[in-house]
């Protein structure tokens, strides 16, 4: 007989498995073109596998240091010069942290800073980790929403969020699902506020380097704003490479040396040959001109998919950043976009992940189908045609 008690922690509460497992269950038993899960499905870049590679076989194989191999640090101080030009310097010793990817530092971030009963301002639709993220630091949510089309927030309704009891805001740009690269204006808001209330931002910025036209902006670089932030970006977009689990956070010593506390006993270290092969990569991504060439071919992949949805009369709104594009299934009377994604994966054969499901409240959010385009030209070309077959 199994134990009589509940079994999962009160804290677990409502993080079930959430619907990227079903609709790549859904994608693969259908054999769909995956425009799901937000990860590409094309090679890495020779140069990035050939440094991991190298690193393997000089057997740089056991335990990283804990808050990332000193190399690849002093790496992330230097390129963050080419990311903050303007910005504060950072320390490689005391400022920068290497982690589990994005993923583990939002999470590590969320334990060191969040008291239980404290409340979280989280920008709505929102990334799906941020929610369980604050549930298990025993923290709530206070969400605000970003509303369509251009997905912007009403400042008002940002104020009337922040209270005695808000600890953090977390901040992504490029926003995922949306695609939004917040401007400057709308970060001096934001800026001010938590610097009126005395708020930390976490802001997750791990597609900073996928942006078409508008600059991305980090809101540690305004002012008074890098002694209030902890900046979490990673590899795994940049490089393609979401699998080498490659993040780091920057942030003011005394944030580092609490978000360090809990990294040490979350997984202590990651991956030392991958971290190794990010500091050989930075130097040779910003001297070999990747990012702009980077750049160049996801528009090229939004292009692509933007007229295969357009064809499929499923109209995308412009995108600012990220590789996403949101299609509106209101004007088709859709009114439960995962019902709409279940159908369009088992009878189209094209897999896209419902927004709702970046909501708290998936039943007040606006039904709209969120297609990747980080996926290989087969694979969009395939997912064109079966759009175009549509009945
Ligand atoms: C907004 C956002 N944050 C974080 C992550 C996770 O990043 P990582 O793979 O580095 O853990 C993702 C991945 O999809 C994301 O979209």
């Amino acid at each position: 007989m199994g134990p009589k008690r509940q079994i999962g922690a009160r804290r677990l509460a409502g993080i079930g498995t959430s619907i990227f497992s079903e609709i790549t269950a859904l994608a693969v038993e259908h054999g769909a073109a995956n425009l799901g899960q937000g990860f590409p499905d094309f090679a890495a870049p020779a140069f990035v596998k050939e440094a991991a590679a190298r690193h393997i076989r000089d057997d740089r194989n056991q335990y990283a240091a804990s808050p990332g191999v000193p190399r690849l640090r002093r790496a992330l101080a230097d390129d963050q010069r080419r990311r903050w030009p303007d910005g504060p310097g950072v320390d490689p010793d005391t400022e920068v942290t290497v982690g589990s990817g994005a993923t583990e530092l939002l999470h590590d971030a969320l334990l060191a800073l969040v008291d239980p009963g404290d409340e979280v301002i989280v920008f709505e639709p929102a990334y799906d980790a941020y929610g369980p993220d604050v549930a298990m630091a025993g923290g709530a949510v206070r969400a605000v929403p970003l509303a369509p089309p251009d997905w912007g927030f009403d400042p008002a309704a940002l104020a009337a969020a922040f209270g005695p009891r808000t600890r953090a805001l977390i901040l992504n740009t490029p926003h995922n699902p949306t695609g939004r690269v917040f401007r400057r204006p709308e970060l001096e808001v934001i800026a001010e506020l938590c610097r009126r209330h005395d708020v930390i931002v976490i802001a997750d910025e791990v597609y900073s380097e996928l942006t078409f036209g508008a600059p991305h902006t980090s809101i540690a670089t305004l002012p008074g704003m890098f002694e209030r932030s902890i900046t979490v970006d990673s590899m795994g977009k940049t490089f393609s490479v979401t699998g080498w689990k490659v993040g780091w956070a920057i942030a003011p010593a005394p944030l580092t040396a609490a978000l360090r506390a809990v990294h040490q006993f979350v997984t202590f270290t990651n991956a030392a040959p991958f971290q190794e092969a990010l500091a050989d990569v930075l130097p040779m991504a910003a001297a070999e001109g990747y990012y702009a060439g980077l750049r160049a071919d996801y528009a090229r992949r939004r292009d692509l998919l933007a007229a295969a949805l357009r064809g499929a009369r499923l109209d995308p709104a412009p995108v600012d950043g990220a590789y996403f594009l949101l299609a509106d299934l209101r004007p088709h009377g859709v009114a439960d976009d995962v019902a709409f994604c279940r159908r369009l994966v088992t009878e189209v054969g094209v897999a896209a992940i419902p927004t709702s499901v970046f909501y708290g409240d998936p039943a007040a959010a606006p039904p709209f189908a969120r297609f990747c385009f980080a996926k290989s030209d087969q694979t969009l070309r395939a997912a064109a045609a079966r759009l175009a077959a549509r009945p």
